[in-house]
């Protein structure tokens, strides 16, 4: 198809959150071959005075648009997925970035691999999956993370990154920081196998696949059973919009840790190497928000840390519920929330 450019192009249904937005200008990159093209058309952009970095967009599923974005946004449509390289039980699969999340995962298990069942469902595409090291049910990107390609879009030159260079953290990695704008990921490479090593010790999986008297499970049964728990506690963004959790589980000190649980019984703690994670949802639930509603935005009734967007919501809608809920939090329980998904238009939070 080519480059496809785009000018004064309606965002909403570009973005999980189905924030009304436009862009000034959106590129829509489907072949490798185009990139020199759109690396000048930026260079162009930014000749004109359009200092910003663009924006890349995946399945926009991890983004609150709170404006119109004025930098130019680049839709990664890249497509394909194989297998380049087995060794045993050992197998390195690559896929290209614009390639959905779910439809991989399911794609590996087609396979015979196992490694990212515990990942089903998560919305989103595989460049995006690396940029916030994206995690559920005890099992992380980075887990299984090989290496990734990507383009400086300043200059057009391409290389790789190894899990080193990515410096991934808990919903983090070198991509979300100052400076890394510029990079495109291409493609990602994963570790897979073709032995299931199931990892089945998060919150309700083994009770799921009780449920459905699974005694041996397959890699595909915990995908199955995982899907599931989502569907029920994660509202579906086709039906209502939302960008999954919008704030990350905070990490504190276990000194303030074990003084928070004694104050306040019932707190979900989880060690997290020195320090402890402690559960975003259950305060904001005590704050009084979860199902709470103002306008157009809101809190799910199902699950506290996910906020929607009830019908026609602006992101400035959804950033001041925001607010509210993170001075909640942070005066009853003296920790500051910090945002999971990228906020586009405004200040971060
Ligand atoms: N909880 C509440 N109230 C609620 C929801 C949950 O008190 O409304 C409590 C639960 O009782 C449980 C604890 O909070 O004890 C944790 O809940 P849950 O298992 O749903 O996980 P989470 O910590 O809220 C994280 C990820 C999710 C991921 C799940 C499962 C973050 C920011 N979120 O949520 O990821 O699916 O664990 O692994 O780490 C996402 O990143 O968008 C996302 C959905």
């Amino acid at each position: 198809m080519g480059l496809v450019r785009q000018a004064d192009a309606p965002l909403r249904g570009l973005n999980t959150f189905g924030i009304d937005a436009r862009a000034r200008l959106l590129w829509r990159l489907e072949s490798l071959d185009d990139l020199p093209q759109l690396c000048e058309a930026l260079r162009d952009d930014a000749g004109k005075g359009q200092a910003q970095p663009p924006l890349i967009l995946g399945g926009g599923s991890n983004l609150l648009i709170a404006d119109d974005p004025q930098q130019p946004i680049v839709q990664m449509a890249l497509r394909g997925l194989r297998i380049v390289h087995e060794v045993g039980d050992a197998v390195i699969i690559e896929a290209a970035a614009g390639e959905a999340w779910d439809p991989l995962v399911r794609w590996t298990l087609s396979q015979g691999l196992a490694g990212l069942e515990n990942l089903a469902l998560i919305p989103g595409t595989v460049g995006a999956a690396p940029i916030q090291n994206i995690g559920a049910y005890g099992v992380e990107l980075r887990d299984h993370f090989e290496s990734l390609d990507a383009v400086d879009l300043g200059s057009g030159t391409g290389r790789s990154f190894d899990a080193r260079d990515c410096a991934f953290g808990y919903r983090d990695s070198v991509f979300k920081h100052a400076g890394a704008a510029r990079w495109l990921v291409t493609s990602v490479r994963l570790r897979l196998s073709r032995t299931a090593d199931l990892k089945l010790d998060y919150g309700e999986i083994r009770a799921e696949l009780a449920e459905a008297c699974i005694v041996a499970p397959t890699a595909t049964d915990v995908a199955d059973a995982v899907s599931r728990i989502r569907r029920r506690k994660l509202p579906d963004p086709a039906v209502i919009g939302n960008a999954g959790s919008f704030f990350k589980n905070p990490l504190i000190e276990a000194e303030q840790a074990t003084a928070l649980a004694t104050r306040e019984p019932g707190l979900p703690c989880w060690p997290s190497g020195d320090q402890v994670k402690v559960s975003a949802a259950w305060m904001i639930e005590r704050c009084g928000f979860k199902g709470m509603r103002v306008g157009h935005a809101g809190v799910h009734e199902r699950h506290a840390l996910v906020l929607v967007n009830h019908g026609h919501a602006g992101g400035g809608e959804i950033l001041a519920l925001a607010s509210r809920i993170r001075d909640a939090v942070a005066t009853r329980f003296g920790i500051r929330l910090e945002a999971e998904p990228v906020v586009v238009g405004a200040p971060q939070l």
